[in-house]
């Protein structure tokens, strides 16, 4: 058998064939995979029952893991899953679904806004991988929007205008536009904004991408509220439904996505009942643009 992959969407997505992903690859299959995501920057792999250990040995083929830390709200005896494993779930240690007020519950929320994984990190992340191991009943989706056909379809003065155009990115952004303003001290240190470019082009085939995120709340140089306009028109440009892909979870899949070049959400689900999701991330290798430290 040999990787085959197949485009399941009009201008994205790969559904891949003829790999068994929890076992260790062959240099070719890397190879198949990587070019794979540089071509259509979300792969779709079903029937694959892996474990936490086999996720993140695949997840390395492609780079070092990311270091979550700084990444969320929660505390590390509070983890339900091994270091290495981001948990997109919506279960607590006991394994049950959290609370309704729980206030990991209520950040998580923020994974219903279209996001790219970690801009909010100066190294913002690669590739994320998530695996389904418990699907939830009602809802849950993960639609896809891709930010390279929305870049191609912008205007000649919109491009010229966004160009070299630097924003700020914060999870106090995304979530406080959820009304979340509430941060100890040293999540206001942690969640410090990152300064990224609006405009990214992709390391390997040159391919330039929108590079938006709920976490963007800021232009530098730009009136704020001037700066949010903008970012919000890029935003309705960006996700109309021809760019979008809707993923409907059968247990085991597992789909990967090039942050870089992809925004993403989860839709609203039914959280009385289990959503078990399991995300490795592969960490990205340079920032989008110089960080000027804080005084
Ligand atoms: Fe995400």
């Amino acid at each position: 058998m040999s990787v085959a992959i197949r485009q399941i969407h009009a201008v994205f997505v790969g559904e891949v064939s003829g790999v068994d992903i929890t076992r260790p690859l062959a240099q070719d299959e890397v190879a198949a995979i990587e070019a794979g995501m540089d071509r259509y920057a979300v792969l779709v792999f079903h029937d694959q029952k892996l474990t936490d250990e086999q996720q993140m040995t695949f997840s390395r083929n492609f780079g070092a893991l990311e270091d979550a830390r700084g990444g969320n709200i929660g505390r590390p005896e509070d983890r339900r899953l091994e270091v290495g494993m981001n948990d997109v779930s919506n279960l607590g240690k006991d394994g049950r679904p959290m609370d309704r007020e729980s206030r990991q519950r209520l950040f998580n929320l923020g994974n219903m806004l279209w996001h790219s994984d970690s801009s909010f990190r100066a190294i913002p992340a690669k590739y994320s991988l998530l695996s389904a191991r418990v699907v939830n009943p009602t809802g849950g989706n993960t639609e896809f929007a891709d930010m390279r056909a929305a870049y191609d379809t912008l205007d000649a003065a919109t491009k010229a205008l966004i160009e070299d155009l630097v924003c700020e990115h914060s999870l106090m952004y995304s979530r406080g536009s959820l009304g979340m303003h509430d941060y100890s001290e040293e999540e206001r240190a942690m969640f410090r904004p990152v300064r990224q470019r609006l405009v990214r082009t992709h390391p390997v085939t040159g391919r330039k991408s929108l590079y938006l995120s709920s976490h963007a709340g800021a232009i530098i140089g730009m009136p704020t509220p001037e700066a949010r306009v903008l970012l919000r028109d890029l935003n309705e440009h960006a996700t109309q439904p021809r760019f979008v892909y809707v993923h409907t979870w059968r247990r085991w899949d597992l789909v990967m996505w090039d942050n870089r070049q992809m925004m993403h959400r989860v839709r609203r689900y039914d959280e009385k009942q289990p959503r078990d999701m399991r995300r490795t991330t592969v960490a990205g290798d340079a920032a989008t643009t110089t960080q000027i430290e804080a005084a």
